[in-house]
């Protein structure tokens, strides 16, 4: 149930594929949830539907956390007792391309976020972060200490987040609590939420495609790299036990202080072939692979130590990736145009 003393949240990117799942297990459980997004990439079908699925309002601002003036506008409009921060550019290809925009929108737009937070006296913040930050850590498990060396512009930007969410803290007494997210798929259980981005590149989406018949084959990058079947191997973790370690980071801010970076995923790992096998299984299709070039900036391995978080907000996953394969299936079936029909005219300034 609701954290003491942190009922109204405002929410940025919640019209996203993480902040919608999260604005609707918050507002399911009692949270005032207010979304602030810019829709650019975020659809405000999916808060419509998120307002559906939990049986109640969700307000959207719409606005950009690259304009001070728009934040300052939505903090003024609530009482609000913490932020959950989602809204950045999150695709480690594009900030290849676009390292400057990555920088814009994911650091200065944090902190921009933490000054107008600091204006409004609004001091518990939960930041999404990514295992992005780690970089490549052979075949550990990452753990929380584990050096930071991104090795993408994306991750870079989380690294530079994550520090200019700390001296918020140092500097007011805020509590602030940074989740690095691992690999989140799958969808609401409803099938009415999930992911919808043009063109995807991630894996689990891609072999949707594949079963659907939107793309011939899926590319395997890279079939000779140091694991059990040659393919890499991540921590993929459903959508749902992700936005449940939001609600429980949430309420962790009340009795907290300082900043907390936490690990969020399942502390298990699969190969892209493992993968693909899982999907055969749940969907009873062919998935037909085609061998491919190793991709640039792949690390060969990447799973959570989730010993922390399970430690300290009593958070554990619960799904496995069939069940994650299971909800992005029915998902896609359900609405193979996503959220397509709503998407806004009129994009954010870039
Ligand atoms: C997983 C594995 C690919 C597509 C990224 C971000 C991370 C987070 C999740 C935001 C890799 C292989 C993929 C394909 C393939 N995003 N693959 N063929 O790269 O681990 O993580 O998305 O927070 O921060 O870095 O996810 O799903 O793209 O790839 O073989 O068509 O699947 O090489 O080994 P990734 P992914």
């Amino acid at each position: 149930m609701v954290g003491a003393g942190c009922r109204d949240v405002l929410l940025t990117g919640g019209a996203g594929y993480i902040g919608a799942h999260c604005a609707a297990l918050l507002a399911s459980e009692g949270y005032r949830v207010t979304v602030f997004d810019n829709l650019e990439r975020g659809y405000r079908q999916a808060i419509q539907r998120a307002s559906m699925v939990s049986g109640k309002p969700i307000e959207l601002i719409v606005g950009d956390v690259r304009d001070m003036e728009s934040l300052r506008g939505a903090f003024a409009q609530g009482d609000f007792h913490a932020v959950v921060h989602l809204a950045a550019l999150k695709s480690v290809e594009e900030s290849i391309q676009e390292p400057e925009r990555y920088q814009h929108t994911n650091v200065m737009g944090t902190e921009n976020l933490c000054a107008a937070m600091e204006e409004f006296g609004v001091f518990r913040l939960v930041f999404s972060s990514s295992a992005a930050v780690y970089g490549d850590c052979g075949s550990d498990l990452a753990t929380e200490s584990t050096p930071l060396r991104p090795l993408s512009p994306y991750g870079q930007s989380k690294v530079d987040a994550e520090e200019r969410i700390e001296r918020f803290v140092s500097r007011t007494g805020a509590a602030a609590v940074s989740l690095r997210y691992f690999n989140p798929v799958g969808a609401h259980p409803s099938a009415s939420l999930g992911e919808c981005s043009d063109g995807p590149t991630n894996l689990i989406p891609v072999v949707m495609d594949v079963v659907l018949g939107n793309r011939r084959s899926l590319d395997v990058f890279g079939r000779d790299y140091p694991t059990r079947d040659g393919t890499c191997i991540r921590d993929y973790i459903h959508i749902m036990d992700l936005v449940v370690a939001h609600r429980s980071a949430l309420d962790h801010t009340t009795h907290m202080d300082g900043a907390k970076a936490y690990n969020v995923g399942t502390g298990r790992g699969s190969s892209v072939l493992e993968v693909v096998d899982r999907a055969r299984e749940v969907t009873q299709r062919v998935v037909p692979t085609r061998d491919a070039a190793r991709r640039d900036g792949d690390p060969v391995m990447l799973v959570a130590d989730v010993s922390r978080i399970e430690a300290d907000l009593g958070w554990v996953a619960t799904q496995d990736l069939k069940s994650m394969i299971r909800s992005e299936w029915a998902w896609r079936r359900a609405w193979p145009d996503g959220y397509a029909s709503s998407r806004e005219t009129s994009a954010a300034p870039r």
